[in-house]
């Protein structure tokens, strides 16, 4: 339990679909003038330094973030994530990236507020210190599906929770359909993203199936794979579900989706954005 840092795999390809997706729907909550709540259940670091011994272990950076933050065909879907990549390196050299909590920081307005969990007390140590002296947050030493609990609905009653899972657990695609529920009993109008790793085919069947049954609606799933179907050496793609996402942010998700597929793995490359359960 708590094996998995996160900084071994900053940056990687998973990384940058869920950031540029996670910005696109801060964006999207921008939109009205309410203040929002952003809970990040499993929040790691904040931010990233890729020069960090763990990072260049494998230097997953250069087949994720590496590959797409100088393109400059990139959509503008992407451009809220790419700007705040962008601003972290000012330089042109890649060395630092943002974490979920660093983009959230770097999106929100003066009134919006922040709920960071994170269990691993020396990953819970470096996000605090990473986030000390900004208004509006609070840093939680707290396993982070005990955070819904605690922390919902929020009183803006407008909001995003993003669950994003270090799956060093066995049974966390059942421990998510709960969350999921439980989340939605609590705050059925907050916007929720979960991430989830690619198994095998009958695995994500299965996935699918009980969330469609969990009677939660606006279900929307989006993958970005980098490897074929049964490619088994290394993750071979991810998902993101999305729970009330902003209006239009299907559309987005689509092109956003099909050119990092195109980007970052151009032979391999799919992506698939579906309504698992509308409205
Ligand atoms: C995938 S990383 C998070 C990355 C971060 N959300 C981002 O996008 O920058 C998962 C994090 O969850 C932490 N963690 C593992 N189990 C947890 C739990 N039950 N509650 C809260 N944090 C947990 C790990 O220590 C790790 O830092």
């Amino acid at each position: 339990m708590l094996a998995y840092r996160h900084q071994f795999h900053a940056g990687n390809f998973a990384d940058v679909m869920k950031h540029a997706l996670l910005a696109r729907l801060l964006v999207g909550l921008s939109r009205k003038d309410a203040p929002y709540c952003y809970v990040d259940t499993h929040a790691g670091l904040g931010r990233y330094d890729l020069s960090h011994p763990w990072s260049q272990k494998n230097a997953e950076h250069a087949s994720g973030v590496a590959q797409v933050w100088q393109r400059s065909d990139a959509p503008a879907e992407l451009s809220a994530w790419l700007d705040i990549v962008r601003a972290m390196n000012p330089n042109g050299r890649l060395e630092h990236y943002p974490g979920s909590p660093e983009i959230a920081q770097r999106l929100r307005r003066a009134a919006d507020r922040m709920v960071l969990s994170e269990l691993n007390p020396t990953d819970h140590a470096a996000l605090k210190a990473n986030m000390a002296g900004v208004r509006g947050v609070s840093v939680i030493l707290q396993d982070g599906y005990k955070t819904l609990s605690s922390h919902l609905p929020p009183a803006e009653r407008r909001g995003l929770v993003l669950l994003d899972s270090s799956f060093d657990r066995a049974g966390e695609f059942t421990r998510l359909v709960q969350a999921v529920r439980l989340a939605h009993e609590r705050f059925a109008t907050g916007v929720m993203a979960v991430w989830y790793p690619l198994m095998d085919p009958s695995a994500m069947r299965r996935f699918e199936r009980s969330l469609h049954d969990s009677g939660v609606r606006r279900i929307l799933l989006l993958e970005l794979s980098v490897h074929p179907e049964d490619w088994r050496e290394s993750l071979r793609g991810c998902g993101l579900i999305v729970i009330n996402p902003p209006y239009g942010f299907d559309r987005e998700a689509r092109g956003l989706l099909a050119w990092l597929a195109t980007a970052l793995a151009p032979d391999a490359g799919s992506s698939r954005v579906q309504w698992l359960v509308s409205e």
